[in-house]
């Protein structure tokens, strides 16, 4: 299926989601939270809904130990739903990990900060013999109709994950670099690691926002994110580091394998345009960020028409963010 179709069709489950709610759809194999809440079991995951705030027009959690700087809105959501389509697209599909055979055949994976669960959505309908769990800091994944093979639960990633050890086959984690802190970020390695089989795959996909070939309006706006980067400790370098420093240096996990892809900004046709208007809804929903480190964008409206200048300075200096994916197997328990 084609980019726009995979879009369209995914579009009209989630409206018949929303129509079906609570009820059983047998059809795309929906079902109501009460008929699955035996696969949400692992305990201290509580679905209740954190507290939260509103900035620049925006609601954004407000859970103490969470860096996380993007709202939690519909828009966001929608956003969310509509950059997975891209990235599928782009990086030829949902994973690089060998893993298609054992999804085929049946397996239990774990996605990692999954937000709207698009991608767990997205591959339980293609694997159905397989099971997806999805954890996130904040209940955005649907709570009551999902498919069968979907489980959603809420915890914060750089704690102790609510899983036994030993416990999946395949665990995917996509853009968490606006969630972790350093801090975190180790810990949340090292917990994937735990709950990962020996033998099992990880895999993690991760944007590089120092872009290639940045003009100097583009750089203001990354600057002044930046800049709470530098403050809250969080790494926006983490895609180029991820390899060595972190999943490395964990000592656990061999085969590890690394892909670039570039993703064109406002250039190289459509889906360079597609991927520039993910990006600019991606900066305005941060507004309330940037707008805290560069006086003058204040205004939401003086920092839209901004972003257009930046739309235009892309296209012309054909400027790319650069995705890095990471994938390899956790080694096998030493013999005694
Ligand atoms: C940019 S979204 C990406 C969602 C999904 N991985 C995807 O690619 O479609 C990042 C998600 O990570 C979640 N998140 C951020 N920090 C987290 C943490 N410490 N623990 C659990 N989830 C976290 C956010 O709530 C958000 O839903």
């Amino acid at each position: 299926m084609g980019f726009f179709s995979d879009l369209f069709s995914f579009r009209k489950k989630r409206e018949s989601a929303r129509i079906d709610s609570g009820t059983v759809n047998s059809a795309n194999n929906y079902a109501s939270a009460a008929s699955t809440n035996s696969k949400n079991s692992y305990g201290s995951g509580s679905n209740s809904r954190p507290s939260h705030r509103f900035d620049s027009g925006r609601r954004f959690h407000d859970i103490e130990d969470v860096s996380y700087m993007f709202p939690n809105d519909d828009e966001e959501v929608d956003r969310i739903h509509q950059q997975h389509w891209i990235v599928r697209h782009i990086m030829k599909g949902n994973y690089q990990s060998p893993v298609h055979d054992k999804l085929t055949k049946g397996i239990v994976v774990l996605d990692s900060g999954c937000g709207p669960a698009t991608w767990c959505l997205d591959m339980a309908e293609i694997y159905p013999a397989s099971t997806f769990h999805g954890v996130d800091a904040y209940p955005v994944f649907p709570a009551e109709v999902k498919p069968l093979n979907c489980s959603f639960t809420l915890a914060n990633v750089a704690d102790r994950l609510p899983y036994p050890e030993n416990h999946f086959d395949f665990i995917h984690q996509r853009l968490l670099i606006f969630g972790l802190t350093r801090t975190d970020w180790r810990n949340a390695i090292n917990e994937l690691v735990r709950v990962l089989k020996p033998g099992g795959w990880l895999e993690f996909l991760e944007a590089d926002i120092e872009f290639v070939n940045q003009g100097p309006k583009t750089a203001r706006v990354m600057n002044a994110i930046f800049q709470h980067f530098m403050i809250k400790d969080m790494t926006p370098g983490i895609a180029r580091e991820l390899g060595d420093n972190f999943i490395e240096a964990t000592g656990q996990i061999e085969n590890l394998q690394h892909k670039v892809v570039p993703f064109p900004m406002n250039h190289s046709g459509k889906l360079g345009k597609l991927f520039w208007d993910d990006f600019n809804q991606a900066c305005e929903a941060l507004h309330a960020w940037v707008r805290q480190y560069d006086d003058e964008f204040d205004d939401l409206e003086v920092y839209k028409a901004f972003m257009k200048e930046c739309k235009e300075e892309c296209e012309q200096m054909k400027t790319d963010m650069i995705w890095h994916c990471y994938y390899g197997q956790k080694k096998q328990e030493q013999q005694q």
